[in-house]
């Protein structure tokens, strides 16, 4: 390896360009120069940073760093975009205390949108645990999906059955009691097995027709004052229809006998004292919307 030194500008033969004078085992450097795009680029680059230093957040300092003169802050902007998102949701959280009616929610498609939303939402948090995440229920708590309702599927129903509850601890909750027929001892085995044969009847199943004829007897004086003569329930006392096939606690023998001789009072809790006003009113209008919601 041998320094020439710079002092001679010595051109390659090959090429015609100038070498560097850098030289090992004979093979030589050439010293072409930078491509001339490169180098504006180059410049640009640091044009654009000084501009840049100007304008943006940049150079660190002991407290804090230089703001640039448009006095940028991502941070700032953040807060900015969501108190105009809460001032969007604040506006429609009150116009959703001011109605009173479905039809009101309908007809503003954006009203309803966000109902549905918020609604869906503190459905997931607060009653999916008892109803199933799409309402679609377990033994004991109703589905929300169908047709089928214990009190009522209009949205004053259900804003009802919301606020108070059924047999909950809240003063107005929605309260009725079927007794424990069996246990309390105001049937006997007998008439017990042929109120079975009698519902099952009635909710299209095959049942014994003499037992069931008996049942139906029973049925008349226990059971029509809730149930409804033929069975069809009422929802003013939650009184479930028989006939429709839609069971809350069950359809088969087994758990109509129970339900019969036990009794079974579900509870569902208030929430008036746990949501706000237009909380009730969103899941009441997504409720309504699940399927099934009368007018
Ligand atoms: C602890 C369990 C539980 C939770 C949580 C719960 N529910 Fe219920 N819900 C029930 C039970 C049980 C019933 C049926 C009570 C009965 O037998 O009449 C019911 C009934 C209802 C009804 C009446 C259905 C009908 O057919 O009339 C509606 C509407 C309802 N719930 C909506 C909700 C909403 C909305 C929430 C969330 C805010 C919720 N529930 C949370 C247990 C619960
Ligand atoms: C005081 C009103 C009342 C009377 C009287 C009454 N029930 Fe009920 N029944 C109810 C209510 C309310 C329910 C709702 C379930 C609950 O308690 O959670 C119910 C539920 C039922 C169920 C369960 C339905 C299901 O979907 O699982 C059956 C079956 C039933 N009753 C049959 C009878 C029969 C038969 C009699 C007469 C011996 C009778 N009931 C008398 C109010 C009454």
């Amino acid at each position: 390896m041998a320094d020439t030194g710079s002092s001679e500008k010595e051109i390659d033969d090959v090429s015609g360009v100038e070498t560097t004078g850098h030289e090992w085992d004979g093979l030589k450097e050439l010293n072409n120069p930078l491509p001339r795009w490169w180098v504006y680029l180059f410049y640009a680059t640091i044009v654009w940073s000084v501009v840049y230093w100007v304008f943006m957040p940049a150079w660190p300092g002991i407290s804090g760093h230089t703001k640039g003169v448009r006095n940028h802050s991502e941070r700032q902007n953040v807060d900015m975009a969501i108190a105009a998102l809460d001032a969007e949701r604040g506006e429609r959280m009150k116009r959703l205390l001011t109605v009173s009616a479905i039809d009101e929610v309908e007809a503003d498609p954006q009203l309803l949108q966000y109902a549905l939303e918020a609604g869906e939402s503190l459905f997931g948090d607060n009653c999916a645990t008892c109803h199933g995440a799409g309402g679609q229920g377990f033994v004991g708590y109703p589905s929300l999906v169908d047709d089928a309702w214990l009190w009522g599927g209009r949205f004053d129903d259900i804003k009802t059955t919301l606020r108070h509850g059924i047999r909950s601890t809240d003063p107005n909750a929605r309260f009725n009691m079927m007794q424990a027929y069996g246990r309390d001892g105001v049937l006997s085995r007998d008439e017990i097995e042929d109120l079975v044969e009698h519902v099952v009847t009635i909710s299209g199943g095959e049942a014994n027709a003499e037992a069931a004829a008996r049942g139906a007897e029973t049925f008349a004086v226990q059971c029509s004052s809730c149930h409804g003569e033929n069975g069809e329930g009422l929802k003013d006392l939650g009184a479930p229809n028989l006939t429709d096939a839609i069971w809350l606690y069950g359809g088969d023998r087994d758990a109509i006998r129970t339900t019969l001789y036990e009794g079974r009072g579900g509870v569902m809790p208030a929430w008036g004292e746990r949501l706000g006003e237009e909380e009730i009113t969103a899941l009441a209008v997504y409720v309504h919307a699940l399927g099934g919601g009368e007018r």
